[in-house]
């Protein structure tokens, strides 16, 4: 009876039926798939990958039930539940900028002292602001208003056009040098036609403006009174709000070294703030003032 070619036998056949393959060492039926001497085992579908799948397909038919879920032509079912988040994201929005309105209206009017004393606007205001000033002036002004070459910095206590929140607003709104026809306007004029020597001593002579040890006596003093301080004041100070920067203090719009110095008294300087009537509303512009003049004050300035 032993055949030892016979596959069964080496795998261990049931002597019963002589057609069940078992394995010897698992004691379960094989498929009797043999790939070389591997055999496949019978073993039983996994029960809770069965379950897995029922259940993911009940899922899936009650989801076409109670949700929106198929599309019929222009429509698409709207499921028993009735939801629709793509209105509820309108309505919320709706109700968000109802609030806005609601408190940002405050702001038309340029009452600036007493939007400023009213503590809990400004705490919800303010934020606010911050978000329109990096969204429409940081790209210029710098996050913080630090300002960088070109464009001056509005976090500190000089300004170009004075401090008050009524000014800052009308530069906002009509912008420096634009087509604005309220706009502000404000001209470095060249001076390529002064003697090259002169230009590289007044040159010389502002850089050194910063650190207070010039002498308004000397022959290049003299050409500074006669050509600058009608707009830079007799003393470099500025303060005119004529658009005129301080060249005596630190803040400086393009750069008082002697080379930037030679560069704006060769070509000129005609800086460019853009004009956000129009753009903004008043209310915006408003808080915007509001804001840029807070960053300006040195304590607590900003928030
Ligand atoms: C495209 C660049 C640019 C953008 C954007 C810009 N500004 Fe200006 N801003 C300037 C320049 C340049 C000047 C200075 C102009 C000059 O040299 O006379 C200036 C000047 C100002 C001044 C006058 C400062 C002073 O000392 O009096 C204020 C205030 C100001 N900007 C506020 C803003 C606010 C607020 C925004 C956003 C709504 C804004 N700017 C957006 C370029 C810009
Ligand atoms: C008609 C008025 C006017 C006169 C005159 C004038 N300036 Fe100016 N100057 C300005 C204005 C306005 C600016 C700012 C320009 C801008 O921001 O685009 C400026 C800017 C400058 C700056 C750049 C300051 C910085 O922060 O980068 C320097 C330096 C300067 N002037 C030096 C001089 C000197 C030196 C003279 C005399 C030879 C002179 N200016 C005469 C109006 C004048």
């Amino acid at each position: 009876m032993s055949n030892p070619t016979d596959p069964r036998q080496l795998l261990g056949a049931d002597p019963h039926t002589g057609n069940r393959k078992i394995d010897p060492v698992t004691g379960y039926d094989t498929t009797g798939h043999d790939w070389g001497g591997i055999t496949e085992l019978n073993t039983a579908f996994p029960k809770v990958v069965i379950w897995a799948l029922v259940l993911t397909f009940l899922y899936s038919v009650i989801a076409w039930i109670l949700l929106p879920a198929w599309p019929t032509g222009r429509d698409y079912t709207r499921g028993l539940l009735g939801l629709n988040q793509g209105e509820e994201a309108v309505s919320d929005f709706r109700d968000l900028s109802e609030v806005r309105q609601d408190w940002l209206s405050r702001f038309e009017g340029e009452n600036f002292v007493a939007l400023q004393s009213d503590a809990t606007l400004m705490a919800t205001a303010m934020p606010a602001a911050a978000r329109l000033f990096a969204d429409n002036c940081a790209a210029c002004h710098g996050t913080n208003g630090q300002g960088g070459p070109g464009f001056p910095v509005l976090s500190d206590e000089t300004w170009l056009w004075g401090d008050d929140t009524e000014e800052i607003a009308t530069t906002i709104r009509h912008g420096i040098n634009t087509e604005d026809p309220d706009t502000r306007y404000a001209e470095m004029p060249a001076f390529d036609w002064m003697e090259r020597s002169d230009r590289l001593a007044l040159a010389e002579f502002v850089s050194e403006m910063p650190g207070g040890a010039v002498d308004f006596e000397s022959s290049v003093g003299t050409v500074f009174a006669e050509n600058c301080s009608s707009c830079h004041g007799s003393t470099g100070a500025g303060g005119l709000e004529i658009g005129a920067p301080s060249l005596t203090d630190e803040a400086v719009i393009y750069g008082q070294n002697p080379g930037t110095v030679m560069q704006t008294l060769r070509r000129g300087r005609h800086g460019v703030m853009p004009a956000w009537n129009g753009r903004l509303s008043e209310a915006e512009i408003n808080l915007l003032a509001l804001y840029v003049a807070r960053l300006g004050q040195p304590a607590g300035g900003g928030q």
